[in-house]
């Protein structure tokens, strides 16, 4: 899929997403058919710049934070090798998510279309050639780096509320800030898309940054609300139409960022970072903006507690969630730090018995936190009594990649060298008329799941 293409196309995403598909996949059979008939060479004009310039670019480019740049042939060519077995792997692009087992239709999801990904690997195998210049696509249109996510599709953000400064030094121990800024609203709004963005050099060393709308009351406890959360590599988070995740007038903004001095995996500058600053973007919808349903962000925690592992070993988590109304899932980002491996979120059905995967993650990596953004028309519906269950799975041995040290017992814990175990999930509360709506809105479809509203 084409990051930007795919984003661009959000509010008709189902749709979009299943052109696009279908598109890819005649371009497999031809290329496939051609390649019996008479043998055409895979050429990086004819047909891999396409490919890099949508997928890659983006983040390997000047400035982006991609360790090199893929934005001509000249930069492309000498890392072949190593993009071939980073694309057919699907290390690259970062999005790690079975393609094989649980839904698939995710908003902003950065994986390649298999096909895409056979036309590397066959370029690489033919001896990555130029080809023919009169075929090289134009040159990718690059956007500031320090551009909001969201800035092609909706604008800039209504609402920018930026962290106070804070000094991180090259290295050293996990540092920890929570403090207020004033919230900005003078009424309750409706939230459209939210991006939270580390400054500059600040998005390597910034672990997570979650904001709460928080009341303060006069005894000085706090009652808190999440507003969004970031952990690294996340893009942002898009409500769904006719949906009101509520922004809430008159309270404070908490800032809670977690620091790792040095930073974390191959963008890790090991060096002084000044006047560090995390902004929080919030697209709103229009005053008055009607929705039936609302929204909220929470965590669901698994039984982390109990979380130990132990030196080279390994361990699962498991958690069980259920409602007393019936709810929709729009999106899941599991949380864990760098002996976390893999992740799932299921379904169980106890009036029929079965369990359903929903998703699967089984090269889960800290370096990359993405919210999966299901597809409106195929977002889970759990009745009420269904059961939420997310697994985590955890390896401490020396295989982990990401394994600082395996000599180490791992616990619970909030510095990056301990482990969490819990995930974020975006959930639609709706009454026993909206789920019997969307059931009966849902059967109506054509088999192929597209909307038919
Ligand atoms: C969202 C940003 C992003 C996108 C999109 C992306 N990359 Fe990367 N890529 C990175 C970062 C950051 C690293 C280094 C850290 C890591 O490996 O996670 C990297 C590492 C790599 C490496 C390994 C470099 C090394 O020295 O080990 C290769 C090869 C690569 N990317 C190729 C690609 C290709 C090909 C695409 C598109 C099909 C792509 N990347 C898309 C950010 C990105």
């Amino acid at each position: 899929m084409n990051i930007l293409q795919n984003w661009h196309k959000i509010p008709y995403l189902g749709v979009g997403i299943t052109v696009i598909t279908f598109i890819g996949l005649q371009a497999g059979v031809v290329i496939a058919a051609e390649s019996v008939n008479a043998p055409e060479p895979i050429t990086y004009s004819g047909h891999v710049a396409r490919i890099i310039n949508e997928n890659c670019v983006v983040c390997h480019r000047e400035g982006g934070i991609g360790p090199m740049q893929l934005t001509n042939f000249e930069q492309v060519r000498p890392w072949a090798p190593l993009i071939q077995l980073k694309v057919a792997n699907r290390e690259m692009p970062p999005y790690a998510y079975d393609h094989d087992i649980g839904l698939q239709d995710l908003q902003a999801d950065w994986r390649l279309a298999q096909d895409d990904i056979d036309t590397i690997v066959a370029w690489v195998d033919q001896g990555s050639a130029l080809g023919d210049l009169e075929q090289l696509p134009p040159p990718p249109i690059l956007r500031d780096v320090d551009e909001w996510n969201f800035a092609a599709q909706f604008g800039q953000p209504d609402l920018v509320l930026a962290s106070k400064p804070i000094d991180i030094p090259a290295n050293g121990n996990d540092l920890w800030d929570k403090h207020f800024i004033d919230g900005g609203l003078t009424e309750n709004r409706c939230i459209k898309a939210l991006q939270v963005k580390p400054r500059g050099d600040a998005k390597s060393v910034v672990h997570h940054a979650n904001t709460y709308f928080a009341e303060i009351a006069e005894d000085g406890s706090v009652d808190r609300k999440p507003v969004t959360e970031y952990a690294m590599g996340k893009w942002g988070e898009v409500i769904p139409e006719g949906v009101c995740r509520t922004a809430f007038a008159g309270t404070k903004i908490q800032w809670d960022i977690h620091m790792y001095p040095g930073g974390l995996g191959g963008i890790a500058p090991n060096a002084i970072i000044e006047d560090n600053v995390v902004e929080l973007g919030i697209w709103l919808h229009p005053k008055g903006y009607a929705a039936k349903v609302t929204q909220d962000l929470k965590t669901y925690q698994l039984d982390q507690g109990d979380l130990f592992i132990p030196p080279h070993g390994t361990a699962m988590t498991q958690g069980f969630h259920s409602f007393d109304h019936p709810v929709r899932i729009d999106s899941f980002q599991p949380h864990g730090h760098l002996r976390m491996n893999a992740a799932s979120l299921e379904i169980f059905y106890p009036a029929t018995g079965k369990t359903e995967v929903i998703s699967m993650i089984s090269n889960w990596s800290a370096t990359w936190h993405h919210s999966h953004l299901y597809d409106t028309d195929i977002a889970p519906l759990l009745p009420v009594g269904a059961i939420l269950i997310t697994k985590q799975w955890y390896d401490n041995t020396a295989a982990n990649p990401n394994n600082p040290d395996p000599r180490q017992w791992v616990g619970w814990g909030q510095r990056t060298s301990d482990e969490m175990s819990h995930s974020w999930i975006a959930i639609s509360h709706l009454d026993d008329e909206t789920y019997q709506e969307i059931l009966e809105q849902r059967e109506s479809e054509n088999p192929s799941g597209q909307a038919t509203d």
